[in-house]
């Protein structure tokens, strides 16, 4: 099997490649990264000491370079992971969004459907459903869920899921979709709310909470959600959507607040500032449909997985300082210059 997976530099694609390492040894596994801001090759460097896996820089909205990966690779399997991702981003400059998130999705399923993969998945989001009223906790999002997008960043993702879904009815591509809720763990990329906080109280800097904090997230560890897509890719049916979450909700207050009790430190560091615009309440998946078809279940607990999750960054501290630094962006040009 040889299997694409994009984005794989980034948070969840990386956590993916281990996975699936670890999970199917004999398999062959190609990441294409463009190596963003989000992009850190460093990520995999343990992935890099197997002879089944190759790392290529390029762009997944270059329809040159796909088709010509494509060619070689003769991919069985593609997983698209990569994206612009980040909604307070997205609120500044929509239009790279636009381009990676919409055509960069169009540019990989034309090589899929030329180069005749078996399975096309696209890894989406559980904000393409909008949001979920704070007082309605009997409410979930399901695949039946009408698409209703507040960000920029979320319109890309289901302007995405509605041409896969296209591509399959038009022209028979083999797609499947995902919609995960918010993931953490291991390499999360420090701007996001949970590596965000755990970093800055390491350095006792303020704590930023948009608003009053009572906005409410449904935390899955990443490991759990890489074991869905891996069940999907193997036994999903084509044309289907499947959520997935771990009813796993709390407020971003609540978070933070275990992120500082986890680390000694005092409530003190939190400070409210300005509410995000446009900013989504509540996110709460029903995974009864992957649960049913496909047996997943998730099985790191919010209490469990955050304890690992903030000692992962106690013990990676290179790791998250050299991308504050910045320093992990002159990595590629270092590992690639003489090759
Ligand atoms: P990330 O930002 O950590 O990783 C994205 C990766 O994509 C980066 O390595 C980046 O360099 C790469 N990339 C960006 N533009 C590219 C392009 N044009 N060509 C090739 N590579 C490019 O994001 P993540 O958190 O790992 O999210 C991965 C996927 O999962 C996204 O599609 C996202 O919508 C989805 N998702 C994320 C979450 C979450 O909580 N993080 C939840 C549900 C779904
Ligand atoms: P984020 O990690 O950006 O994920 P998403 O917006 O995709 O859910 O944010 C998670 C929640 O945390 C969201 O409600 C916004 C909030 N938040 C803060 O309060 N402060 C911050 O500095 C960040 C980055 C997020």
């Amino acid at each position: 099997m040889n299997i694409l997976i994009t984005g794989g530099a980034g948070f969840i694609g990386a956590n993916f490649v281990y996975y699936m390492q670890k999970k199917h040894p004999d398999y062959r596994l190609v990441v294409v990264d463009a190596l963003t801001y989000a992009g850190n090759l460093k990520t995999l460097d343990g992935a890099r000491k197997s002879s089944d896996f190759r790392f290529v820089k390029a762009d997944i909205a270059d329809p040159a370079a796909m088709d010509a990966l494509f060619a070689q690779e003769k991919f069985d399997i593609v997983v698209n992971f990569a994206a612009e991702i980040h909604v307070d981003r997205s609120i500044e400059d929509p239009g790279v969004f636009l381009r990676t998130n919409i055509l960069g999705t169009q540019t990989l399923m034309d090589a899929a459907r030329k180069h005749k993969v078996r399975r096309y998945h696209q890894v989406s989001t559980d904000e393409v459903y909008g949001d979920l009223p704070l007082d309605r906790p009997d409410l979930f999002f399901t695949e039946e869920t009408p698409i209703h997008t507040s960000s920029p960043y979320s319109a890309s993702k289901a302007g995405a899921d509605l041409l896969a879904l296209a591509y399959y009815r038009t022209f028979k591509l083999p797609v499947t979709i995902s919609r995960c809720s918010n993931n953490y763990g291991p390499y999360h990329f420090p701007e996001k709310l949970i590596p965000l906080m755990i970093s800055r109280a390491l350095n006792n800097e303020k704590l930023p909470v948009y608003g009053k904090g009572e906005n409410v997230r449904d935390w899955l560890y990443v490991e759990d959600h890489c074991a869905a897509i891996d069940l999907i890719i193997l036994n999903g049916r084509v044309g289907e959507v499947y959520n997935i979450g771990g009813h796993n909700e709390r407020s971003n207050l609540d978070v933070v607040k275990t992120v500082l009790r986890a680390l000694g430190k005092n409530d003190s560091l939190i400070t409210f500032v300005t509410d995000r615009p446009g900013h989504d309440m509540r996110y709460a998946i029903d995974p009864a449909k992957i649960t049913a078809e496909l047996g997943w279940k998730p099985t790191t607990k919010f209490d469990d997985g955050i304890q690992k999750t903030i000692a992962w960054y106690l013990d990676n501290r290179a790791w998250w300082e050299s991308i504050l630094s910045g320093e992990y962006q002159n990595y590629y040009e270092k590992m690639y210059a003489n090759r």
